[in-house]
């Protein structure tokens, strides 16, 4: 007897290398942003940083990025929107707790500055909400369909995008060399819901 097991339904991370797609003026404009203490790390005072006219083409590189994910990941015909865009600053020792991004379709991360040498692994959480039964796979036969947890090593230049309700948490900075990201947050632009359903809901 052999079983066969299929895949029924996946969860996607999208990863897309942008080095070279961001400008040393761009990059100097977001190391010279104000940060403020953010629990353990440091986040720029300013929460929409993507709408700043310095970084409207490195901005538009993002946008087509969304639009790429929009239609071919998600394959729906609304758009995905930038809402937040922030900086970060992990220092050594230092990293980020479990968490999920409120009120946000798809989140991104873009790691554009050298990271540091190992890099700090960043770990998605297949659950998203509290768990009554736990049944971690034994660690040799982990897999696709049981691991709880999977653990991404991010690159230099790389956006990553992924589903704003998954928890990811990152590892402790273990290098004296700072860890440096941009992140954001999207929502949709267009109609969704059904006219004659009464379900239509426009966003514009
Ligand atoms: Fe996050």
């Amino acid at each position: 007897m052999q079983m066969k097991v299929e895949t029924l339904f996946a969860t996607p991370l999208a990863r897309v290398d942008l080095s070279g797609y961001i400008t040393e003026d761009q990059v100097a404009f977001v190391d010279s942003l104000t940060m403020v203490a953010n629990q353990t790390n440091l986040i720029s005072e300013n929460l929409y940083i993507l709408d700043r006219p310095e970084l409207q083409g490195f901005r538009a590189i993002i946008s087509q990025c969304l639009k790429d994910y929009a239609i071919n990941v998600m394959g729906c015909d609304q758009e995905l929107l930038l809402t937040q865009s922030w900086a970060l600053r992990n220092a050594e020792g230092v990293g980020m707790h479990s968490h999920a991004h409120s009120n946000s379709i798809v989140s991104g991360s873009f790691y554009y500055t050298e990271l540091p040498t190992p890099a700090s692994k960043m770990f998605f959480d297949r659950n998203t909400s509290y768990q009554r039964l736990e049944l971690p796979p034994h660690p040799e036969r982990a897999n696709i369909f049981n691991t709880k947890i999977n653990a991404v090593i991010p690159k230099t230049g790389e956006l990553l995008l992924f589903p704003s309700e998954l928890n990811h948490m990152v590892e402790q900075n273990p290098s004296p060399e700072v860890r440096s990201v941009i992140a954001f947050n999207t929502f949709i632009r267009g109609n969704i819901g059904n006219f004659r359903d009464v379900s239509e809901l426009s966003l514009k």
